[in-house]
């Protein structure tokens, strides 16, 4: 693949997937950007509509699948009944063991589409609600969102779930992606390297601190009790979920985009609540870290997207598996550029000194 699959500037806040502005790629539907990611080039027309209807026919689960979500426990987050699904439809894809190009291909174009679904049946079972199929006329936001729901979403909520899957396509070297290419550079399976994935994103310190900062809203409820909340956490020496970033040391481009769509929803649903209360908390971290003590603390692509879901009523234990349905794409583009290079990753012990 020639142009490299992503470019952050840490330092003047700038990240592009294959050199394309994320600012620009939030513009595009997620079917585009999960192309560019695993294809290395934007589609044409033409291109896009076919790639989108090879994932849109890929949608579907079979009466196995839900059989297997029936067994889950639903008391927990999505996030376990994704893995363990994924481990359990790997065994019956034909292209299991095919790593042709083709063959990759194919296996990355089934479980880019299926991901959602599996993910939207869950919770649908979860609260005792009959699963619903996924809707070939509409884009992959808001198929995920009338799966979950049951009914044609709002087109402003269609929307941000669309961006909020391309925000979380790629980063990267970020953890989940390294398990990812760990994994495939040992020349295992698709499959594998997405388990992987997803195993590394769940954690609070990654994908996990979305569901952290919907629980942090929660116990800060209004603008006003924000102040002791921030003020608490740092004399505790306990992290802000949803702020730092290892590589960002200004504002991540991904949370000012997040930022602006939190406050478009607020205003259409006439509530800025949460709005406000995130902003407030936003404001002390800012005061006390960045301009008192000097320390690059900003809100992360996590910050914002925690409040999007609580106007759009996802539940916490959607949260991770929100981030993995956008990540998608970028584990398997990371793992087809891990496959070209045909070399085991294989660091040694001192190198973890430098993590
Ligand atoms: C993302 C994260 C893991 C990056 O970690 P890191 O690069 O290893 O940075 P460190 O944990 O070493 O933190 C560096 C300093 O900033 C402080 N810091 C970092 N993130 C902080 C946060 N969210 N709240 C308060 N202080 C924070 C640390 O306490 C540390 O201070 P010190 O130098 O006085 O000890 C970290 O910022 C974090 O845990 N954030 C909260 C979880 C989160 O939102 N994760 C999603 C990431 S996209």
């Amino acid at each position: 693949m020639s142009k490299n699959i992503c470019f952050i500037d840490g330092l003047e806040g700038v990240l592009k997937y294959r050199e394309v502005d994320i600012k620009e790629l939030v513009e595009l539907p997620y079917d585009a950007v999960s192309y560019l990611l695993i294809r290395g080039e934007l589609p044409g027309e033409q291109e896009l509509a076919e790639y989108s209807a090879r994932l849109h026919a890929e949608r579907g689960i079979n009466r196995e699948v839900l059989d297997i979500i029936r067994m889950c426990n639903f008391n927990i987050d999505a996030m376990e009944a994704l893995r363990t699904v994924i481990c359990f439809i790997s065994q019956f894809d034909p292209d299991l063991n095919d790593s042709s190009p083709e063959g990759n291909m194919r296996k990355a174009i089934r479980l880019i589409a299926i991901v959602p679904t599996i993910v939207a049946t869950y919770y649908r079972m979860a609260n005792g609600k009959e699963p619903l199929p996924p809707d070939p006329s509409l884009s992959h936001g808001a198929n995920f969102l009338h799966m979950i729901k049951g009914s044609k979403p709002d087109p402003l909520d269609a929307e941000v779930m669309e961006k909020d899957f391309i925000l979380s396509a790629e980063h990267e070297l970020n953890a989940s992606t390294f398990s990812s290419r760990v994994t495939a550079s040992t020349m295992s399976d698709l499959y594998s390297a997405v388990v992987s994935g997803l195993c590394t994103l769940k954690g609070p310190l990654h994908g996990g601190a979305r569901a952290e900062v919907m629980t942090m809203l929660n116990e800060v409820a209004s603008p006003e009790n924000a102040e002791k909340f921030v003020l608490g956490k740092i004399a505790q020496k306990e992290k802000i979920m949803g702020f730092g970033h290892r590589v960002y040391k200004t504002y991540d481009p991904r949370g000012a985009i997040f930022k602006q769509l939190a406050k478009k929803l607020a205003e259409s649903r006439g509530d800025m609540h949460w709005y406000a209360t995130a902003e407030a908390i936003e404001n002390v971290v800012i005061r006390e870290l960045v301009e008192k003590r000097g320390k690059p603390i900003y809100p992360n692509v996590d910050f914002y997207s925690g409040v999007i879901y609580k106007y759009m009523e996802i539940p916490p234990q959607l949260a991770t598996s929100i981030f993995a349905i956008g990540r998608i794409s970028g584990w398997i583009a990371h793992c087809f550029d891990q496959y070209d290079r045909k070399k085991i990753i294989r660091p040694r012990a001192f190198m973890l000194d430098e993590c």
